[in-house]
């Protein structure tokens, strides 16, 4: 028998303005100060009612994870001494745990002994600096220092192209946008039945390009936001060497399921794409910040260094991670990391990882000779989207219905789902990310999509 739907919301219904309402004392700066009693009264009262459950088995829509114990842990340690994990001078124990951790992971998800990592702020700004090694690359080949010529040195910028799939992510926007290159320098590529980059075409279309264009990255995703699906990193990987150009996996989302024997098989290739992003911050439950960019040479990270006369100096022999991103001042990221990893065991971490996949893979089961469910992928990881098209639905009101349906489920706050778009149509996703997620509660949302169809109204 089904389970009952948890009748909790996952957060107040307050409207923007009635919040806006409740939060205002806090932001009411006043000359006398507040007891830390009479904050955590305000802050229970007033400001935890609006926050969102992410532990709960209805949180079906984003990448969020209440913090995993040990991370917790860790994370409340972090804070306390509150250090700048910059170089040996600021936070000995902080480098040196940052640097064993970055090696640790390398080894652990079978990158070369030659690989790096580094702690970035978030998977944006990991992409960002992925594409800003792959144009120094580019630069590197056309002669000149990117460092120092800038976009300049180039014979022909409009000439810069990278290649990515039309699922991935925004950030790749924002790092061509950031580091002006402009998006009219993106080709996005069209994907399989499986919303993978379909690679004959990406060939096709390199073959059409490379007269006019410089292919010097391409940019694939480990499991795409919209649909979870991980494009095919060997054969591309292949064509990347054929071509010199600089390949980027952002696996913010879904490398981590590389780690799960049975999921393994999708992520082969990867060990050889030059650099990779990954947030430990959504699924794992680290928190947030938590994101890392790997690179395949060390080495790679040199084209990041600015030494300064005040720290971070050239002849300083101890590590000094802040040579390999831009802020100066970082945080202490890598203890929350180990100290989850530690605390529960990889036996734990895969178990933990492999239970919203089954969950998503029940589901797809559950539905695939449903006539009312139009399924629009086989889910590679733990994210379904679909379409609720009832018996004689008007083909002209789908996007309606979908979006009707979303509407009504994010006002309820029993569950959460999203919408998004794909290939210009509207449809429904839901995405299991902690264990909490069970493949009856993913049954329990499709009951309730099923049963808002069939009140919604179709326009005269
Ligand atoms: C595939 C992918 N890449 C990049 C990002 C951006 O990461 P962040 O939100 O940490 O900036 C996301 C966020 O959801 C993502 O799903």
């Amino acid at each position: 028998m089904m389970k009952k739907h948890n009748k909790n919301p996952l957060c107040s219904k307050a409207s923007p303005e009635e919040m806006a309402v409740d939060l205002k004392p806090f932001v009411d700066f006043q000359d006398e100060g507040l007891s830390l009693e009479t904050l955590n009264k305000m802050i229970e009262k007033c400001l935890i009612p609006h926050l969102m459950r992410y532990d709960q088995p209805g949180f079906q829509s984003m990448f969020n994870a209440f913090p995993e114990e040990g991370a917790e842990f860790g994370a409340k340690i972090a804070l306390s001494y509150n250090q700048g994990v910059t170089n040996w001078q600021v936070s000995p124990g902080g480098v040196m745990l940052e640097e064993l951790c970055c090696k640790a992971l390398c080894q652990l998800f079978g990158f070369s002994p030659n690989a790096d990592a580094t702690f970035m702020a978030s998977g944006t700004y990991s992409n960002q600096e992925a594409l800003y090694l792959a144009l120094h690359k580019q630069a590197e080949k056309e002669g000149f220092n990117l460092a120092e010529k800038g976009m300049k040195g180039f014979k022909d910028p409009s000439r810069l192209t990278v290649l990515t799939s039309c699922d991935a992510h925004f950030s790749i926007k924002h790092a061509v946008r950031m580091l002006g290159l402009g998006e009219e320098s993106l080709r996005f590529l069209a994907v399989d039945d499986n919303r993978r980059i379909d690679v004959n075409l990406m060939k096709e279309t390199i073959k059409e390009i490379q007269d006019s264009k410089d292919v010097f990255c391409v940019f694939i995703t480990a499991g795409t936001t919209s649909t979870g699906s991980v494009d095919s990193a060997l054969p591309i990987a292949k064509i990347c060497q054929e071509i010199g150009a600089w390949l980027h996996v952002d696996g913010a989302y879904g490398f981590a399921y590389s780690l799960v024997p049975k999921w393994k098989h999708l992520f082969s290739g990867i060990e050889l794409a030059d650099s990779l992003c990954w947030n430990p911050h959504k699924q794992l439950g680290i928190p947030i910040p938590n994101s890392l960019l790997f690179v395949r040479q060390w080495e790679y990270f040199g084209r990041m260094t600015l030494y300064s006369d005040y720290f971070n100096r050239r002849e300083d022999p101890e590590p000094s991670p802040g040579l390999k991103s831009p802020p100066s001042t970082r945080p202490f990221s890598a203890l929350a990391l180990v100290t989850s990893l530690r605390h529960q065991g990889m036996i734990k971490v895969i178990q933990r990882l492999r239970a919203p996949l089954i969950a998503i893979k029940i589901l797809y089961d559950n539905l695939r000779n449903d006539s009312d469910i139009e399924l629009c992928h086989q889910p590679d990881t733990g994210i379904l989207c679909f379409r609720i098209i009832p018996d004689s639905f008007p083909e002209k009101e789908l996007d309606k219905l979908q979006r009707y349906i979303y509407d009504k489920i994010m006002t309820e706050r029993e569950r959460t789902i999203s919408l998004t778009k794909l290939d210009d149509k509207a449809v429904l996703r839901v995405v299991a990310i902690s264990p909490a997620v069970t493949s009856e509660a993913l049954m329990e949302t499709i009951s309730n999509v099923r049963a808002l169809a069939r009140e919604y109204k179709l326009e005269k």
